[in-house]
């Protein structure tokens, strides 16, 4: 039976995503969120999954209907600790389960794409932590097959959301920095400890770590025409709590220049081998960690960019440079799934966008072909830019 409910509360309630979704004014009793939900399952119930299920759980257009993991204990406290009815130790249970419009897809990198592929051929629509797939064919397929069957399909990270990327892309759009040149992101700590498949073949830094980067340079400064890189391993071999002692097969340390055409080049570097003092979580970090130059101008991102705090601009020779965008607002990087889930309730296109997410997974592939053949590689993918209009 449904109820009306106040507005006021109603507000409040959805300023957690910062955006104006298009709702039923009518409260399910039980819950006290709208009738018209997405019903969302997560799949993989691990670290990341402790970041994601409190910002689903809290948005009002979001019903939690399912959890699964391979591990069904992490799928029974998760289900418990978040109040979800259902649980499943397997995706083809999950998917044969309680019905629902959104998977989300938390599990270990290299399982993204197969799992992925099975949920759209099951009529479901996708949040893909990174990366969407393990190559950018497979991503494109999914792309493709998502677009055949009328489904969305969009990957992390969601960094594009944050106030701190609009403030640069406007500066850059309206030509605060004079001739944009140049450009410089790092991104590293030593390394998640918990599971092998970081540092396993298709694991790495490039797509836990630098995807960041290079989705906020290639974000700011247009797709990436061309690639050269350099990579390597500097500790062969590590500790991990699922699997004790493992080779690392997968970079843990690299170096990627970019063109973006019209002369702009830039630069990321990350790696699992950087001593950080802020450490995995980053809480605390406000050093620049992104800084672009041009003829007039220049500006650094203050904190991490799936974490700012403000944008230091200086173009001027008699002023100091000045601190802009320090409100950080509603953004905070988990929000990725929960922002596409009121995409498809309100058919409004959030600035995350798939062909974004596939250009940076070909970034990532061609920096490893370029290390491994010692040439510049050239790219074939783009997506709409500017992203931030
Ligand atoms: N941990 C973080 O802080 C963090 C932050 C941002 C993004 N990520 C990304 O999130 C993803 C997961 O990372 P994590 O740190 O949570 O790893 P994790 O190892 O803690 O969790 C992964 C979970 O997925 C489960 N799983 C693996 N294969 C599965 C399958 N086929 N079906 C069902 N469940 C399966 C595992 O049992 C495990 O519980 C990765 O893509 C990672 O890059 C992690």
């Amino acid at each position: 039976m449904a109820t009306s409910f106040s507005r006021s509360e109603f507000i409040k309630h959805l300023s957690i995503l910062g955006t104006g979704a298009v709702l039923s004014p009518y409260l399910d009793q039980d819950t006290k969120k709208p009738n018209n939900r997405i019903r969302v399952a997560v799949i993989g119930c691990g670290s990341v999954s402790n970041m994601y299920l409190p910002h689903l759980s809290k948005a009002l257009h979001v019903e939690l209907v399912s959890v699964c993991d391979i591990k069904p204990e992490r799928a029974a406290a998760q289900a418990k600790k978040y109040n979800v009815p259902n649980q499943y130790p397997h995706i083809d249970k999950l998917l044969a389960g309680a019905p629902f419009d959104l998977l989300v897809n938390l599990t270990n990198m290299q399982e993204h794409g197969r799992l992925n592929k099975q949920a759209l051929e099951a009529g479901k629509n996708i949040w893909s932590e990174k990366p969407m797939a393990n190559t950018y064919a497979e991503g494109k397929a999914l792309l493709d097959l998502a677009r055949q069957k009328n489904l969305r399909i969009w990957g992390a990270p969601a960094v594009v959301n944050s106030p701190q990327f609009a403030f640069m892309s406007r500066a850059i759009q309206e030509g605060r920095l004079g001739k944009t040149a140049a450009a410089h992101a790092h991104y590293g700590h030593t390394g998640p400890t918990w599971s092998a498949f970081f540092y396993e073949k298709g694991g790495g830094s490039l797509p836990d770590l630098g995807v960041y980067n290079l989705a906020t340079l290639s974000g700011l400064l247009g797709p990436v025409k061309s690639v050269m890189a350099m990579t390597s391993i500097v500790t062969k071999e590590r500790k991990v709590d699922d699997k004790g002692n493992i080779q690392v097969e997968a970079e843990d340390n690299a170096m990627v220049i970019m063109d973006h055409g019209n002369g702009v080049l830039s630069h990321v570097q990350c790696g699992f081998n950087y001593f950080d003092p802020y450490g995995h979580e980053g809480k605390g970090q406000e050093r620049p960690t992104i800084s672009i130059w041009g003829s007039e101008g220049n500006m650094a991102l203050v904190g991490y960019d799936w974490a700012p705090f403000g944008v230091d601009l200086a173009n001027s020779w008699t002023e100091p440079p000045k601190r802009f965008a320090t409100d950080t607002g509603t953004y905070v990087w988990e929000q990725g799934a929960t922002v596409v889930a009121e995409s498809l309730l309100s058919g409004k296109e959030p600035l995350i966008n798939a062909e974004h997410a596939l250009h940076v997974l070909e970034i990532i592939e061609s920096a490893r072909a370029s290390q491994e053949s010692g040439k510049r590689i050239s790219l074939q993918s783009s997506f709409p830019w500017p992203v931030v209009k």
